[in-house]
């Protein structure tokens, strides 16, 4: 399995699909996606771009959980996620969330470096389906990056 990242293109339309509900399933469902999402946060919090996230455990364990429900969600899971989307559709919403923060491309390919360190941990689960839940991810993150070598601010609309 090739973890292919094509840089992001300020101003460039970002076209995504939200992965198949296959990849939820093969995993193992709302206990394989908790299983993924803890081990992805955890190599988080040693990686680059730890400062960005909640140093206390606590409110570290909180991002985890929210986390891991809007992956079921966006994975073809039970809608888990229940916070306010303020009428936002859920990936909007979630581009939106984005916006408080400075990602850089740099954070960026951290970030994706590290969910393929996670991936690389499932096993016997055919490559296609990771190669779709990858392919959201890469595209999908590049609405997240907000901040640019320049010192300009783009917010991506979706
Ligand atoms: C595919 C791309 C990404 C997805 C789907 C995603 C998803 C999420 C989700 C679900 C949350 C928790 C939202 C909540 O509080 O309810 C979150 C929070 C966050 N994400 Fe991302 N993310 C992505 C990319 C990135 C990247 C590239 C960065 C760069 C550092 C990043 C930094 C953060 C930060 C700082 C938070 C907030 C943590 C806090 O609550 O303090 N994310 N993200």
């Amino acid at each position: 399995m090739n973890y292919k990242i094509t840089p992001v293109e300020k101003g460039k339309k970002v076209e995504f699909k939200n992965p198949i509900k296959d990849f939820y399933d093969a995993v193992g469902g709302d206990e394989g996606m908790q299983k993924l999402m803890y081990s992805f946060y955890d190599k988080v919090y040693d990686s680059d771009i730890a400062h960005f996230f909640p140093q206390d455990e606590d409110e570290f364990e909180q991002v985890k959980i929210k986390n891991t429900k809007f992956f079921i969600e966006i994975c073809g899971g039970p809608k888990v996620y229940n916070e306010d989307t303020k009428g936002m559709e859920l990936n909007e919403f979630m581009v939106r969330l984005h916006d408080d923060f400075s990602i850089y491309e740099k954070s960026r390919v951290e970030w994706l470096g590290t969910m393929a360190e996670a991936l690389k941990e499932l096993e016997n689960i055919d490559e296609v389906l990771i190669k779709d839940f990858w392919d959201y991810l890469e595209n999908f993150s590049k609405l997240t990056v907000n901040t640019y070598p320049d010192g300009s601010v783009y917010y991506a609309n979706l």
